[in-house]
């Protein structure tokens, strides 16, 4: 297939535009005129968790994502919608302080779109964040959990249709979507803190409402430990594009059935709130780390 034949998927009834390497090539154009580095590590930002952008010191060059051609709004309360470029600690990195989600009604591969950006701008390393509700008996709110794997549940792929050869392979191993060494340093980081770190399988699905008890059940018995709506695809799109990926969950509340108690979007933000400050020292130290 010829690089013109491969187009952008686009929601349904939208029109299919331009390749996607052509979008791609379109928003890194934008990216230049702010912004000349390479990233080397490139962060996602989950529901809540934005924060941690304010806790980076120094010179930060900051584009809303409504100014690069491409890339869909973040629209939830809770995901500020704009790429920030940073150095943590010398390291330079680029953070997507928050993200769209498959509820919002966004395609998967748009969905991924900032995904293949920050990797497109020469990441080399991908930390994915999110709000998750716990459903080991183990687990509480405010936990922080390494994702083991995942289960995408959501019932969308961001790879079907024509597959680009210049980012990836038509069929992806996934046999360590999660890096096993990259969650090492993030456990040496944790036990050098004094942080104590879940690990456990996450699963994706479409949202947007709260699952159901019997659901949850059903997750359990699937061999997940939580469960969100977002970061399966992203990783799906990293690993096609030969990226390692970290994976954290913010335990932000129990999962449906499990406390009885009602769940809430109020409560995940504040969950979420209240370990920014861990949250922090975890990624502060792993960045350090893979400098
Ligand atoms: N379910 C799905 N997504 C979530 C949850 C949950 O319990 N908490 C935060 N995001």
């Amino acid at each position: 297939m010829t690089q013109a034949e491969i187009f952008e998927p686009m929601a349904p009834g939208q029109i299919r535009s331009r390749p996607l390497s052509q979008s791609l090539t379109e928003a890194c154009a934008t990216i230049r005129e702010h912004y000349d580095g390479q990233p080397k590590v490139a962060l996602i930002l989950g529901s809540g968790l934005g924060s941690f952008v304010e806790q980076i010191a120094g010179k930060k060059t900051i584009i809303a994502y409504d100014e690069i051609p491409g890339m869909p709004e973040a629209r939830v309360p809770g995901h500020a919608g704009q790429l920030v470029f940073a150095e943590v600690d010398s390291v330079p990195v680029v953070v997507m302080q928050g993200r769209s989600h498959l509820y919002e009604g966004y395609s998967p591969q748009e969905v991924v779109f900032g995904v293949r950006l920050m990797l497109r701008l020469g990441a080399q390393e991908l930390i994915v964040t999110n709000a998750a509700g716990g459903l080991s008996e183990q687990f509480s709110a405010g936990d922080l959990m390494i994702i083991s794997d995942h289960i995408n549940f959501t019932g969308k792929n961001c790879l079907a249709g024509p597959n680009d050869e210049s980012l990836g392979t038509r069929f992806p191993d996934m046999t360590c979507a999660y890096d096993p060494h990259l969650a090492s340093i993030a456990e040496k980081v944790a036990l050098d803190i004094g942080l104590r770190l879940r690990r456990g399988v996450y699963a994706g699905v479409l949202g947007p409402c709260y699952e159901t008890p019997a659901e949850i059940r059903m997750f359990d018995k699937l061999g997940a430990h939580a469960v969100g709506m977002s970061t399966v695809q992203e990783v799906i799109a990293a690993r096609h594009m030969g990226v390692p990926v970290l994976g954290i969950s913010c335990i932000t509340n129990m999962a449906a059935g499990i406390s009885g108690a009602p769940l809430s979007h109020g409560e995940v933000a504040e969950t979420a709130d209240r370990v920014k400050e861990r949250f922090g020292q975890l990624l502060f130290g792993v960045i350090r780390e893979l400098r």
